[in-house]
């Protein structure tokens, strides 16, 4: 088959994982579960170490996920302590700033251990302890890493909130989880531009609901002017300069939380989702071992930003508990030029290379020469995460920056899931352009029609799980039912992914994207259901709604359809006041790309807005609307047909 691009013979020979081991291995996995999580658990160093494996049941009434439940450990020993022996003076992180002409930095695994230690003793000495929550506000630099494994020692929770969101978003997620401590810089500094990181913190603790919040420590990063407020705000390297770098770990039972990390639904707000200690930190060593082949020598990248979950499963803890380096890239892919990426790649010797296929396509339309320009001959593997990736945009990140040489593994996964779930192995699973191709170890993948059945061989349908597997979140944080509801309520006794996909005759997945109200923007999830409440709250509007188009970039793009209050007028200064206003309820990433003025929605006669009428509207698909007939109002859609904006 001509779109089948085999495992080179060279890295097959080479690789972690190989053909026959895939097989055997995966076919134990489901068969055993419990021995076959038994023996991979010795991949971590426990303190006592686990005799019960798997504990699942997804019954209502029933409903419980545990793994390892009597083991106990804890996450910043395993990426940091266990590995001064063997690997002190390795570089652990290496750090790359976002101007290009500044020194980049190399932290071992001796340094890094003490800065967590020294950080985590000042933590205990502002009264943070065992199950506490501390927010996280920073930018991509070694302190983000350094803050969530003092968190980790020391047994907070921590929560780390991605700069690109507004103060009222980090407030949102303060109140949510009733943060103690909040760890934020004076500036981040992205293509050059500053963020007001501390103002939007200071803002947000104005806000209502934040008063648990009782210290602020700030980063001193570019060296900007920010208010400190005394006593709640302190500099970081004033309290944790003196501290001693050691620091005695908590004992953590495999399921005591690890972290929560705020992911948006199609309903409602963002929600909180719980990892635990055990589960997860093994899955994302496991995968990150197995996924990216990862050799003791390699330099290993991953672009995302320690805001989202692949930041944590595979910058932080994945890496740095497989003893890896890892690159932090404080910067954006276009700044100074189209060629950073490469040049980072040649200057730090990079061997595997992790990105997101938003970057990949940005990068394609300014052509091969700034890819063309640069060796890249330390590559190895590349990965991508986070959208379908387009076969154009991934056979360009095959032929260009891999030269033809690298496998490309297109790992899909959610924050939910803890690390990924389906696959490539690079060396054992053959790849097909825009197929993530078959499951992980102890992942049992299927595709159900409307009404659950499961459906057999090549098909299409609705993506659930049938088992679970350790990396899984465990709640909602506080709202143990909305974690039942969302994920195990659509088709009982299996978790429900949200995604589409599609199964070929070789078994392979293809995930077609979300079916539900989630929009993913520059793989960037957003509830169409936030953007349309953040612009009701301005007084103006009278009602929203809000669907997903596709982005010849970002995968897709946000549009609005807005109705105003009666007696309000439609200009052009109110609609870029409207996308401002989205700007700062949620953050820049919300901001719609197409705003429509609606004088009325289509609605059906019980009030039911119409979204896939909406859909077709903004995909420029007028012909494709469907059945109309059930509308309350059918003229509404020829107006809004008749205003479309966009290309
Ligand atoms: O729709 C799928 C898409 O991203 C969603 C999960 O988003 P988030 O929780 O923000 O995590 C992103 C990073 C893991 C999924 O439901 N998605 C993620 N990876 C892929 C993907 N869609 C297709 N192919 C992928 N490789």
């Amino acid at each position: 088959m001509s779109d089948l691009y085999p495992v080179p013979e060279g890295f097959a020979a080479q690789a972690n994982v190989g053909k026959a081991d895939y097989e055997r291995d995966y076919a134990e996995s489901v068969r055993d579960p419990n021995a076959f999580w038994a023996r991979a658990a010795q991949r971590l160093e426990w303190m006592t170490p686990p005799t019960r494996i798997r504990d699942v049941s997804y019954d209502r009434g029933d409903f419980r996920i545990r793994w390892f439940a009597d083991g106990e450990l804890n996450a910043s020993v395993n990426c940091l302590d266990r590995h001064l022996a063997t690997r002190g003076d390795k570089t652990a992180l290496v750090f790359e700033p976002d101007d290009p002409a500044a020194e980049p930095r190399h932290v071992t695994y001796r340094e890094l251990h003490a800065r967590v230690c020294r950080l985590a003793n000042a933590l205990r000495s502002l009264g943070v302890g065992k199950g506490d929550r501390v927010t996280i506000y920073l930018p991509m630099i070694v302190e983000a890493a350094v803050a969530m494994l003092a968190c980790a020692r020391i047994g907070a929770v921590h929560t780390v909130v991605f700069g690109g969101f507004s103060a009222n978003s980090i407030a949102d997620r303060v109140r949510d989880s009733g943060s103690k401590l909040v760890i934020t810089a004076d500036e981040g500094l992205r293509g050059g531009k500053k963020v007001p990181l501390k103002a939007n913190v200071d803002a947000a603790l104005k806000l209502p609901g934040t008063t648990s919040v009782e210290t602020v420590l700030v980063v001193r990063h570019t060296g900007g002017a920010v208010d400190m407020q005394m006593p709640r705000d302190r500099w970081y390297d004033a309290v944790v300069d003196g501290q001693p770098d050691s620091c005695e770990p908590e004992r953590m039972n495999a399921e005591d939380p690890l972290f929560i990390l705020y992911t948006s639904g199609s309903t409602g707000k963002p929600k909180g989702v719980l990892h635990t200690t055990g589960g997860y930190l093994l899955y994302a060593a496991y995968t990150h071992w197995a996924v990216f082949d990862l050799k003791e020598d390699d330099v290993y990248w991953c672009t995302a930003d320690v805001g989202w979950v692949t930041g944590h499963s595979y910058i932080v803890y994945g890496p740095l508990a497989n003893g890896a380096t890892a690159l932090m890239f404080e910067g954006v892919p276009s700044y100074p030029d189209a060629s950073r990426f490469w040049q980072v790649v040649d200057r730090h010797k990079v061997t595997i290379f992790y990105t997101a296929p938003t970057a990949i396509r940005a990068l394609m339309r300014d052509g091969d020469e700034p890819v063309k320009r640069t060796s890249r001959a330390s590559l190895r593997l590349l990965g991508s995460v986070g959208e379908p990736i387009n076969p154009e945009a991934w056979r360009w990140y095959h032929e260009v920056v891999g030269d033809s040489r690298c496998p490309i593994v297109d790992t899909w996964w959610q924050t939910e899931t803890g690390g990924i779930l389906i696959t490539p192995l690079p060396g054992a699973i053959d790849a097909k352009p825009g197929s993530a191709t078959l499951p992980f170890f102890g992942v049992r993948p299927a595709i159900v029609d409307a009404a659950g059945n499961i459906q057999e061989g090549a098909c299409e349908g609705n993506l659930v799980l049938l088992d679970s597997w350790p990396g899984q979140m465990r709640t909602v944080y506080g709202d143990d039912q909305r974690f039942f509801d969302t994920y195990f309520s659509t088709y009982p006794g299996m978790y429900f992914t949200g995604d589409g996909a599609r199964r070929d005759e070789d078994g392979y997945y293809w995930i077609t994207g979300r079916v539900d109200d989630v929009i993913n923007v520059s793989g960037h999830r957003i509830g169409t259901a936030e953007v349309e409440s953040a612009l009701v709250l301005h007084p103006k509007v009278a009602e929203a709604a809000v669907v997903g188009f596709p982005h010849d970039v970002k995968g897709q793009g946000i549009y609005a359809y807005v109705t105003l209050v009666a007696g309000e007028t439609e200009s052009d200064e109110l609609l870029k006041e409207l996308v401002a206003h989205v700007r700062k309820e949620i953050g820049p990433i919300a901001s719609p790309d197409f705003l429509q003025w609606a004088p009325g929605l289509p609605k059906t006669r019980s009030g039911k807005i119409m979204r896939r009428i909406l859909r077709k509207i903004a995909e420029n698909a007028p012909d494709q609307l469907g059945d109309t007939s059930t509308l309350a109002d059918p003229s509404v859609v020829d107006s809004l047909v008749k205003n479309r904006q966009g290309a």
